[in-house]
């Protein structure tokens, strides 16, 4: 494939991997806003087109031969990668920074009132990752693996939506987290919350990139 400023920021993060780096630095959505063209995104966050093209290119001519194309793998491989590589670790992560959110804001909380707000936020978005995660694991997943493409329609608008849902709870801490540069006085727990909920957000990403720009479309069309 040739990369051009018409390509949607989707199908360069599924045939390039490695491209979601360069669209992580930017900030620039590719999961849920995966269908929109690199130069409608650049135009509205006033990034030249030139420059994340090279860079692009930069980061994707270093793709390792292992780096998995998962439009091309199957559907049960795709899916076990999806539930090692997020599902599970998302549980583990997601209880880790709330312990250290409520910490920071207890030991902290008089500091910066937006402390309290991050804590809320968060185990607000815990809770419904937590169900939504359950959803796909009871009843999505299950009914695509068994073949029930036709099926999937309603099930999977709604996960789209919970995931654009998501996508916005993400924005907002990082609003809320001066886009997760610490403070000069924070101590040494409030800059590894900063440090993972900006890899949570990362992998959030990357998870819902997987599932709305490759695990729906092919479910629907196999
Ligand atoms: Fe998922
Ligand atoms: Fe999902």
């Amino acid at each position: 494939m040739t990369i051009t400023e018409e390509t949607t920021v989707g199908a360069v993060a599924t045939e390039h991997p490695l491209a979601t780096r360069v669209f992580a630095r930017h900030g620039i959505d590719f999961c849920c806003g995966g269908g929109r063209p690199i130069r409608e995104i650049c135009e509205e966050n006033d990034i030249p087109i030139e420059g994340l093209l090279a860079e692009i290119e930069a980061e994707i001519s270093s793709e390792a031969a292992s780096e998995t194309r998962w439009d091309l793998e199957p559907m049960a491989d795709l899916i076990e990668h999806i539930l090692h590589t997020y599902h599970i670790p998302h549980r583990e992560e997601m209880a880790r920074i709330e312990a250290m959110a409520r910490k920071v804001h207890t030991v902290h909380g008089d500091k910066d009132p937006r402390l309290k707000q991050i804590l809320d936020t968060f185990a607000n978005l815990k809770v419904g990752l937590e169900q939504h995660m359950l959803k796909e694991e009871e009843v999505l997943f299950p009914m695509i693996l068994a073949g029930h493409g036709a099926m999937t329609t309603g099930p999977i608008s709604v996960m789209e939506v919970e995931h654009d849902d998501a996508g916005k709870v993400l924005r907002r801490l990082r609003e809320l987290a001066d886009d997760y540069v610490p403070p000069e006085y924070a101590c040494n727990t409030w800059r590894a919350l900063w440090a993972g909920l900006a890899d949570f957000e990362r992998a959030v990403h990357e998870h819902i990139h997987l599932e709305n720009n490759i695990l729906h479309p092919r479910a629907q069309n196999e």
